[in-house]
């Protein structure tokens, strides 16, 4: 057969392409609002007003259901969510199975994923199950992260406590006792800060997955991959790898430097939306300055400060999310290969808000691309290659 494809150049259609989708809008939503003037709005509520005022489940309930919760709708909130933190017998027996040297993210990505298999409302993909399912989700995906901490340090796996907050709980799972108020309120507030951020990559992953009707657990295992990465949520893992890597607090000016000439990116700096200080960063930063009475947070918040200064006069970039969270997770005594699971267990309920408004938006995600290959290669069969 003749083949013609010596005209197909001309039927090539070429578009701009946006590189990294830089200020693309990809769809409509009414979560969250990352203002680049260095604001950041919860449905309408800017999230200097929520913290230190609200709890992490307060935050979770408002994204899920777009209004904040009264005391009542509060407490039986909190009490669902306490209530569904177990998990399946199944698949907490898969995680003291998961090899101890696992990456935490490795176990997240797929014991969220095997939850699917076990979720007793299965193939039940109305509204209202998928808000049910959500609350879940928001409940499990921190026990996961705590279990596999328990059980790779060969300890039992503890279960939730109905007199404790969710926040309380976890850290009771995680770490096997139960944490001071101020433990606790550090943790509410880490939570509430990480909850959501727009489109983020992670959430777009999650909503694209969600675009084609498939399930829940599909699209937040899509987004927990994506998050792992550390131009995203994987960055907090590298801050304290670099922190740790600098030594003593002299040594930070040298390092970084050295770092900046050698045209590397220091973890924690840069937004692809912010042109001013990420908002969140000022909670952070007061967040460890009110732990400095712990001595390794004290020199890690001393060495922060100086790479701040530098890396603002270099590169007139500000630190993002990740830079003092890694801090904060540290003096709660989160080691750091689980930071990134402690981002996915807030995320987790931005993710499910925004895959909820994706199934109601009912539109395929799926961009085009330029192709810039050939055409009219000649085929040659496999013996005559
Ligand atoms: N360290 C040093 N330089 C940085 C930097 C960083 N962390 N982040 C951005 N820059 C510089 C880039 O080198 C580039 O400079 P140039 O124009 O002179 O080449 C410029 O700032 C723009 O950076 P770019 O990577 O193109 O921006 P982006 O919008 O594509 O990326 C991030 C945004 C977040 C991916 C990027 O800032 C980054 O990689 N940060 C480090 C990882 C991180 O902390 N991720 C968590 C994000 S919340």
């Amino acid at each position: 057969m003749e083949h013609k494809d010596d005209g197909m150049m001309n039927m090539k259609t070429t578009r701009d392409v946006v590189r990294g989708l830089k200020d693309v809008a990809a769809a409509e939503t009414k979560i969250s609002y990352v203002d680049p003037m260095g604001v950041l709005y919860y449905l309408g509520y800017n999230i200097d007003d929520l913290m230190g005022n609200v709890i992490y489940s307060e935050v979770a309930y408002l994204l899920l259901h777009g209004i904040l919760p009264n005391k009542r709708e509060l407490d039986a909130f909190c009490a669902k969510i306490i209530s569904q933190m177990r998990l399946p017998r199944e698949v907490e027996e898969c995680i003291k199975c998961s090899p101890k040297h696992a990456h935490p993210m490795d176990v997240l990505r797929t014991e969220v994923s095997r939850l699917g298999e076990f979720d007793v409302e299965g193939k039940d993909f109305t509204d209202e199950a998928n808000r049910r399912r959500a609350i879940r989700l928001i409940a499990q995906v921190p026990t996961i992260v705590a279990a596999f901490h328990r059980s790779r340090q060969g300890l039992p796996i503890l279960y939730p406590k109905e007199d404790y907050s969710f926040a309380e709980n976890y850290l009771y799972m995680f770490k096997g006792h139960r944490p001071s108020q101020d433990e606790s309120d550090v943790l509410q507030r880490l939570m509430i800060l990480h909850a959501d951020h727009g489109f983020n990559a992670s959430t777009f992953a999650a909503r694209v997955t969600a675009s084609t009707n498939s399930d829940m657990y599909s699209a937040v295992t899509t987004a927990i991959g994506t998050l792992r990465g550390p131009l995203h949520g994987g960055a907090s893992e590298k801050v304290m790898e670099m922190l740790d890597d600098i030594g003593l607090e002299e040594e930070v000016e040298e390092y970084i430097q050295g770092l900046l000439d050698d045209h590397k990116k220091i973890m924690g700096f840069g937004h692809r939306v912010y042109k001013v200080e990420d908002p969140r960063t000022k909670h952070l930063r007061c967040i460890v300055e009110n732990l400095c009475h712990k001595d390794r947070t004290m020199s890690l918040y001393n060495k922060c400060l100086q790479i701040e200064g530098i890396v603002h006069d270099r590169k007139s970039i500000y630190p993002n999310l990740d830079f003092y969270a890694a801090v904060a997770m540290d003096a709660l005594g989160v080691p750091k290969e689980f930071f990134t699971p402690f981002f996915c267990s807030s995320r987790i309920s931005g993710w499910v808000a925004h895959i909820i408004e994706q199934y109601e938006d009912a539109v395929l995600l799926r961009p085009s691309s330029n192709y810039v290959g050939e055409f009219g290669r000649k085929f040659v069969p496999v013996e005559q290659r």
